[in-house]
């Protein structure tokens, strides 16, 4: 067959099948725990939103909040699966895949949720989108919630009132070591399990960002919430590494730059949505809301961080030098 002819036919068996896999959306599973109106479950609708407009008839999305598709227990292996393509876990849930994120569980390393926000753009942060790709796992960017407050089911005023209680806390080691350090004892319990856990009285207490405490309605199962700011709950987003490569590149860049709007939304909304969730806990009433003295917040600070220590060489001295520097 002469060359000409046989370039003309390789090139139809390429584009043939190209075409026939443009007709059929590509779909792309959104998989968290949280309710819609979070910062996530926001962030996780706009995404829907802006691909679907901006790439329609190419792509489709399916967002399946409050861990009703997936949960902590199973998302991440869904993921690797192949049964759902984006996650959003707390930078807690990490610590099987890569120890460096631990970091952010350190107990009052960042001064607020602004510095938590700079630290994302630091190139050092940047490098740990790609802390799991050994693993399939690629980091596409931070989303933010917010900083932790303490809730139980009594007045907690210094560490020591903590003594003997149980609290919830996500899959973390740090956050174990953490309760551990104030006497109190740690139970990990799925996100989905939350409220139960804090209802039955298997846990007494737990740590949340105001949104999590509103859209989990923890004030109606804890007396007191007290205002520690003592650690973040933000999140990282990401894909199954070898889907997203096998994505055509112009569907992956435009999806790139959605995400890196919807980001934008979602780190500027985070801080509004906590303190308008915060608003309303106040205004409901139902639980006493604890002002730590500067006194106080220091006592907790003290017995704390020896957590740092324990968790600094996994962590690399780097990481958390890195993060400190955000402070100002
Ligand atoms: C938690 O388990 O407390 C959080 O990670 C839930 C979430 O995604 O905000």
């Amino acid at each position: 067959l002469p060359s000409c002819l046989v370039a003309a036919l390789l090139a139809l068996s390429i584009i043939t099948p190209l075409h026939a896999q443009e007709s059929q959306p590509i779909l792309i599973r959104f998989a968290h725990v949280v309710a819609d109106d979070t910062p996530k479950g926001k962030g996780a609708l706009l995404f829907k939103q802006l691909a679907e407009e901006r790439l329609a008839g190419k792509v489709r999305v399916e967002v399946y909040p409050n861990s009703t598709r997936y949960g902590d227990a199973d998302e991440m292996q869904a993921l690797l699966n192949g049964q759902v393509e984006l996650l959003a876990p707390s930078l807690s849930k990490f610590d099987r895949y890569t120890k460096q994120l631990q970091v952010f569980d350190l107990p009052f390393l960042f001064d607020d949720a602004e510095a938590v926000k700079r630290f994302g753009k630091r190139e050092k942060s940047q490098e740990l989108l790609r802390s799991m790709t050994s693993h399939g796992i690629t980091g596409l960017a931070y989303w933010s919630n917010g900083l932790k407050q303490l809730s139980a089911n009594r007045a907690l005023r210094l560490p020591k009132d903590a003594q003997g209680l149980k609290f919830r806390i996500q899959n973390s080691a740090v956050l174990e070591s953490q309760f551990e350090s104030i006497g109190a004892q740690a139970v990990r319990l799925a996100f989905g399990q939350m409220f139960k856990g804090l209802e039955s009285g298997e846990v007494q207490g737990a740590e949340n960002p105001w949104s999590n405490i509103v859209s989990q309605k923890v004030d109606t199962v804890q007396s007191h919430i007290i205002e520690s700011n003592h650690g973040v709950l933000h999140y990282m987003l990401i894909t199954n590494t070898s889907f997203w490569h096998s994505l055509p590149y112009a569907i992956r860049s435009e999806l790139d730059n959605i995400i890196l709007e919807v980001t934008h939304v979602v780190n500027a909304e985070a801080e509004a949505l906590n303190a308008r969730d915060r608003q309303k806990v106040l205004a409901a009433g139902r639980v006493k809301v604890i002002d730590l003295s500067d006194a106080e917040r220091e006592a907790w600070r003290q017995a704390m961080l020896p957590v740092w220590k324990r968790y600094e060489d996994e962590i690399g001295t780097d990481v958390i030098r890195a993060a400190l520097a955000v402070n100002r």
